[in-house]
C-alpha cells in the first residue's frame, strides 16, 4: 500500500527544515550566498516558537556599560557547569557582536536608548571582568525580541528570493551509504507528499518541550528533527539536560521572562522572604536558571510555598515604576492579566518552574555539522546534514543555559551553517543519483500511522507521556523515580503500538499530525530520562539527589545516546572540548560555581 504514494520531486543545493529564528538565519544566509534555498517549515514562519522569545539577545556590545565578549565566554563556560564545548563558546561569544549589529542593519526594532544605541539589560549569569560587576548584555526590543527578529529575517529571506514550503510536516531524513541526500515531506493544504533533495540538509526544528506537561514551549514544539536524527541511526547529545525556566506563570506555564528580574523583579516566599538572598548571596534573584528554579523547589517543599495549595512562589514587579512596565514589559503584563487575572502593577504575580529549553539535541561542532561516533572518532561529520538553534547541540550551553544565550545561538549557527554550506557547495552543482526504494522505510511509516486502528487514542497516550516526564524527569532526580519513570515510559510506547488515527484523508489530517508528533516525542522522552538515569552526578539542570555533587572525574564527558527499532537505549560519550578556538582566550578550567 505504502508504495502508491506519488512523491513530487524538488531538487534545491541546500534545504532548510523549520522557520524559527534559526532556520530562517540559516535561509537568509543561505540565499544571499547565492544557493538555491528552500526552506520547509510545519508552521507559517512567522508563528514558529521564536516568536514568543520575550527577553532578548545576549551581545558584548558594552552600550550601558564596559563589557567584552571574553566576559561572556567565561560566564557561558561557568553557567554550562563546564559541560559546553569551549571552542564553540568563544566562536558564540565572539560573533554575537557583528551578529546583533546585522541584526540591526536588517531592520530588527530594538529598543533604544536616548543616545539612540540599542537598549541592553541585565540578565542572570551575565557579568563583567569574569564574575565581579553585573553586565548589561541583553539587547532587548522590549520583551517581544523574538517576535521582532523572526518578522526581520522573514521578510530578509523573501527579499533574497528564498522558497518557502510552508504547512509541510517533515517526515524523515532521507539516507544513503550515509550520507544525508534531503528531506521527506507531507503537505497537509493538498496531501501530497514530497521530496526535497539538497546538497546540504539542515535541521532547525526546534526543541521538544512538549515531551512535559507543563512548559513554555508551543504545542508545536516536538523535536521532530531530533526524531528523524534518531531514526536515521545517529546519537542526540546531553538529553539529560532540559531546563526549568523559574517563572512561567502558576497553572498556565506561560513564559514571564527573566527581564522581569532585570529591570528590578524579585522573588517572595510565604513568609515574604527575599529567599535567593539565603541561595545566592551575590547574584540572588539574577543567579542561573537552574540555581533559582531549585531555590523555588526547595523553597514549595520545605513548607514556603505561597497560593491555596503552597506550591508556588510570587515574583514581584508592582514596586516598579509604571512607565518601566509599560515601555520595558508590555507582553508580559497582559500574560499576566490574562492567564493569571493579576495586574503585575499592583500585586505579585504566582509562579513556578516551567520546562523551557533542551540543552540536548543533535551533536555538531560550531560550523553547525551534524557528528557522530564513527570507528572510535566522535567528530565523525554526517555529509549533507547540519543542525543549528535549539535543535542543535553545539554545544555551547552545556548543562545549563544562560538566559538571552539562545536568541543568540540561533543566529550565530544560522548564518555559521550558511557560511559552511558556502563553503562546501556550488550553486546549481548535480545532485547524485538516489535508489528508487529511498522513500519506501518513511512511507511505510507514514502509511501504518495513517490507518492505525488500535484502541487508544492520541491524547491519551500523550498525556501519559507528558505526566511520566513531569513526574519522573523533573527539576530534582533520584535513580530510583527515573527508574520508575523508564518503566512507565515502556508502557506508554506499548500503548502507542495500539494507537488509534480516526481519519484517514491526507487534507490537513490533524489527528495524523498530532500522531506523527507524539512518536517524534516519545522517542526523546526515552532517551531524555535514560540519560537522565545514566548520569550519576548533578551538574547543571541535572539535579540527582543521590549524586548530588557534580563529579568531573568521571563525568566530565558528553552523553551520546542512540535509540533502536525496538526503543532500546545505547549510550556512549563523546570528549569536552576544554580547549579554545584561538589563542585570543584561554581555557576556563572547571572550578567550583558560586552565585
Ligand atoms: O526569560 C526570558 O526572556 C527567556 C529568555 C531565554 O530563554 O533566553
Amino acid at each position: 500500500m505504502a508504495k502508491s504514494y506519488e512523491i513530487i520531486n524538488h531538487t534545491y543545493d541546500a534545504v532548510v527544515v523549520g522557520a524559527g529564528g534559526a532556520g530562517l538565519r540559516a535561509t537568509l544566509g543561505l540565499a544571499q550566498r547565492g544557493l538555491k534555498t528552500a526552506c520547509v517549515t510545519k508552521v507559517f514562519p512567522t508563528r514558529s516558537h521564536t516568536v514568543a522569545a520575550q527577553g532578548g539577545i545576549s551581545a558584548a556590545l558594552g552600550n550601558m556599560g564596559e563589557d567584552d565578549w571574553r566576559w561572556h565566554m567565561y560566564d557561558t563556560v561557568k553557567g554550562s557547569d563546564w559541560l559546553g564545548d569551549q571552542d564553540a563558546i568563544e566562536y558564540m561569544c565572539r560573533e554575537a557582536i557583528p551578529s546583533v549589529i546585522e541584526l540591526e542593519h536588517y531592520g530588527v526594532p530594538f529598543s533604544r536608548m536616548p543616545d539612540g544605541k540599542i537598549y541592553q539589560r541585565p540578565f542572570g549569569g551575565m557579568t563583567t571582568h569574569f564574575g565581579e560587576g553585573t553586565a548589561q548584555r541583553t539587547c532587548a526590543a522590549a520583551d517581544q525580541t523574538g517576535h521582532a527578529i523572526l518578522h526581520t529575517l522573514y521578510q530578509q529571506s523573501l527579499k533574497h528570493s528564498a522558497e518557502f514550503f510552508i504547512e509541510y510536516v517533515a517526515l524523515d531524513l532521507i539516507m544513503e551509504d550515509g550520507e544525508c541526500r534531503g528531506v521527506l515531506a507531507w503537505r497537509l493544504e493538498d496531501g501530497t507528499l514530497h521530496l526535497f533533495r539538497a546538497h546540504a540538509t539542515l535541521l532547525a526544528t526546534g526543541g521538544y518541550g512538549r515531551c512535559y506537561f507543563s512548559c513554555t514551549s508551543a504545542h508545536t514544539c516536538t523535536g521532530d528533527g531530533n526524531a528523524m536524527a534518531l531514526r536515521a541511526g545517529l546519537p542526540l547529545q546531553d538529553m539529560e539536560f532540559v531546563q526549568f525556566h523559574p517563572t512561567g506563570i502558576y497553572g498556565a506555564g506561560c513564559l514571564i521572562t527573566e527581564g522581569v528580574r532585570g529591570e528590578g523583579g524579585y522573588l517572595t516566599n510565604s513568609e515574604g522572604e527575599r529567599f535567593m538572598e539565603r541561595y545566592a548571596p551575590h547574584a540572588k534573584d539574577l543567579a542561573s536558571r537552574d540555581v533559582v528554579s531549585r531555590a523555588i523547589t526547595m523553597e514549595i517543599r520545605a513548607g514556603r510555598g505561597v497560593g491555596p495549595g503552597k506550591d508556588q512562589a510570587y515574583l514581584h514587579m508592582e514596586h516598579l515604576p509604571p512607565e518601566v512596565i509599560h515601555e520595558r514589559l508590555p507582553g508580559i503584563s497582559e500574560l499576566a492579566k490574562i492567564f493569571a487575572g493579576v495586574d503585575v502593577t499592583k500585586e505579585p504575580l504566582p509562579i513556578l518552574p516551567t520546562v523551557h529549553y533542551n540543552m540536548g539535541g543533535i551533536p555538531t561542532n560550531y560550523k553547525a555539522e551534524v557528528l557522530t561516533l564513527k570507528d572510535g572518532n566522535p567528530e565523525t561529520v554526517v555529509p549533507g546534514l547540519m543542525a543549528c538553534g535549539e535543535a542543535a547541540c553545539v554545544s555551547v550551553h552545556g548543562a545549563n543555559r544562560l538566559g538571552s544565550n539562545s536568541l543568540l545561538d540561533l543566529v550565530v549557527f544560522g548564518r555559521a551553517a550558511a557560511i559552511r554550506c558556502a563553503e562546501l557547495i556550488k550553486p546549481r552543482q548535480p545532485h547524485k543519483p538516489l535508489t528508487k526504494t529511498a522513500c519506501d522505510e518513511s512511507m511505510e511509516r507514514f502509511d501504518k500511522l495513517r490507518y492505525a486502528n488500535g484502541s487508544h487514542n492520541t491524547a491519551d497516550v500523550r498525556l501519559a507521556m507528558q505526566k511520566t516526564m513531569q513526574n519522573h524527569a523533573s527539576v530534582f532526580r533520584t535513580g530510583e523515580v527515573l527508574q520508575e519513570g523508564v518503566g512507565k515510559l515502556k508502557e506508554v510506547f506499548n500503548q502507542f503500538a495500539d494507537v488509534r488515527v480516526s481519519d484517514r484523508s491526507l487534507i490537513w489530517n490533524t489527528d495524523l499530525v498530532e500522531t506523527i508528533e507524539l512518536q517524534n516525542l516519545l522517542g526523546q522522552a526515552m532517551v531524555t530520562i535514560s540519560s537522565a538515569l545514566n548520569r550519576q552526578e548533578s551538574r547543571g539542570g541535572h539535579a540527582r539527589e543521590d549524586f548530588p555533587n557534580r563529579d568531573d572525574e568521571n563525568w566530565l564527558k558528553h552523553t551520546l545516546v542512540w535509540l533502536d527499532n525496538d526503543h532500546q537505549v545505547s549510550i556512549d560519550y563523546r570528549p569536552v572540548h576544554l580547549y579554545t578556538l584561538t589563542d585570543e582566550v584561554q581555557t576556563i578550567a572547571p572550578k567550583p560555581r558560586v552565585y
